[in-house]
């Protein structure tokens, strides 16, 4: 009875604790179709705009507001977030997420009062292209951000609900980066991790001196898994292209380069081949990846103002 009970009392749990954050913060979200405030209604789980448009929330604890089952998905179904929810919990990503919950606390330091203007205003984080979460919440741990109030935003509905199985004060949507349903300067520092950029949507609701942070993968990135797919060296991640294409569309502060090596267990290996959509449609030797030593993390960061 009572394990038939229990998972119930979670997601109820989940849809209050969304509800509270969504009233704490009213006139941030706005309305995918006519971009008017986007606001609980009263007494119940749904959030209206002005002209009638209505979005129930899950009760898995997010807001869909792009209706109709989310993005599609592409590369980018649920054995991803899975896959990645796991490689998370190895701890690989633990010393990258640290670094860019530092980065954030130094970039949002300085114009600290100026961005309060005398009143206590909380600041504002959205993690743009969210996935299962993980940075997210990673950052929403750091002493450094304890007075922001973080948003995690994805177009797949399958990693938004794995991200509200997070035990943390995260706003989690649905929705689409290029049309961000947010008011115009909602966000101070707006997070973005190997996902495409909005340059202009991010622009529009980034705070006058908000700032982005953009990670993209570095040249080495998972290399050893690049290997075994057979991609040539040629063909590396990051670098060039890339970050020239991010420089293009941004006044950049900061640039740092996170890089270095795990050990994955046996049983780790296994994980690590859906994690990324570098694999998809690549076959890996099992014996192969067995052999596997070691896998590269490295990532580029490019911190800056959206032009
Ligand atoms: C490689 S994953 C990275 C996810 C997460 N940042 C991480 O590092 O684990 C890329 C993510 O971008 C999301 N994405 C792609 N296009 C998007 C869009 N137009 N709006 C919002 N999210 C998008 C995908 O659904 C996917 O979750």
């Amino acid at each position: 009875m009572l394990e038939q009970k229990r998972p119930a009392q979670a997601k109820i749990g989940k849809l209050e604790r969304l509800k509270t954050l969504l009233a704490r913060d009213p006139g941030t979200l706005a309305c995918p179709d006519c971009g008017a405030a986007l606001l609980l209604a009263r007494e119940s789980s749904a959030l209206r705009c002005a002209r009638g448009h209505c979005y129930d929330l899950a009760r898995k604890g997010y807001a869909n507001l792009l209706g109709r089952g989310g993005g599609a998905r592409g590369v980018y179904g649920p054995a991803l977030f899975a896959s990645r929810r796991a490689v998370f919990g190895f701890g690989f990503y633990e010393e990258a997420a640290r670094r860019l919950a530092a980065l954030a606390g130094e970039l949002l330091r300085p114009g600290e009062a100026a961005r309060r203007g005398g009143a206590a205003r909380p600041f504002r984080a959205l993690d743009a292209g969210c996935g299962e979460g993980y940075y997210a919440f990673a950052l929403s741990r750091d002493a450094s951000l304890s007075a922001c109030r973080f948003y995690g935003l994805d177009l797949s509905k399958d990693a938004v609900a794995a991200a509200a199985g997070y035990a943390a004060d995260i706003a989690w949507i649905v929705g689409d980066l290029a049309r961000p349903p947010f008011r115009d300067g909602a966000f101070d520092l707006v997070l973005n991790v190997l996902s495409p950029a909005g340059y202009a949507a991010f622009r529009r609701i980034l705070a006058p001196d908000g700032v982005l942070i953009k990670v993209l993968p570095g040249r080495d990135y998972l290399q050893e898994l690049r290997a075994l797919c057979g991609y040539q060296d040629r063909e590396r991640g990051g670098g060039g292209e890339a970050a020239a294409h991010c420089e293009r569309h941004m006044r950049v502060t900061e640039r740092a380069r996170i890089r270095y090596v795990c050990a994955p267990q046996a049983e780790q290996k296994k994980a690590l081949p859906a994690m990324t959509p570098l694999t998809a449609g690549k076959h890996i030797d099992p014996a192969a990846l067995e052999t596997l030593r070691r896998i590269t993390i490295d990532l580029e960061i490019i911190a800056g103002r959206p032009l």
